[in-house]
């Protein structure tokens, strides 16, 4: 049975038309499958390429160039918080902020909560250095965070 749905697939097929080369599809149709499945698995990979007439070891090669997706045996937290370790954040207290998101979570950096609901990351510079220390929540930017500030927004998460 293959691990992407018939709307993932027409997704990736509606790209093709868009780049130049299907190979150029690589980066988008691993975002998609990524952003709807949360991970992207080695069957993935392979349905992946079958779709953009690739080697498998071409999709794996794009996808683990970057440290961005999760692979085989991973899975991203319904919401993904990257705490920014970059020079502005860690210098008002960046490195602090992770370990107590780390104490709070009861997990380390590139680990998922045991509930699925949080996937803790560090991140370096998120383009928010006049709020720092700032944060990403998903997509969106969390800035002057205290520790305090950081327990109200897990606490928020949690009940999503
Ligand atoms: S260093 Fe953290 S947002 Fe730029």
């Amino acid at each position: 049975m293959p691990v992407l749905s018939a709307e993932i697939r027409e997704k990736i097929q509606k790209l093709i038309p868009l780049y130049p080369r299907k190979q150029a599809v690589t980066l988008p149709a691993l975002h998609l499958v990524h952003d709807t499945l949360r991970t992207v698995s080695n069957d993935a990979i392979v349905e992946i390429a079958e779709l953009l007439e690739l080697h498998p070891s071409e999709v794996h090669d794009t996808m683990t160039f970057y440290a961005f997706f999760k692979g085989e045996g991973e899975k991203l937290g319904k919401t993904r918080l990257w705490i920014c370790r970059g020079l502005a954040c860690m210098l008002r207290g960046g490195y602090e902020l992770i370990e107590h998101c780390q104490q709070k979570l009861g997990i380390q950096c590139g680990q998922t909560t045991a509930d699925g609901q949080i996937t803790l990351e560090f991140a370096e510079c998120i383009g928010a250095c006049d709020g720092a220390p700032a944060c990403l929540v998903n997509d969106v930017h969390a800035m002057n965070m205290t520790p305090e500030k950081v327990d109200e927004l897990i606490t928020e998460l949690k009940l999503k």
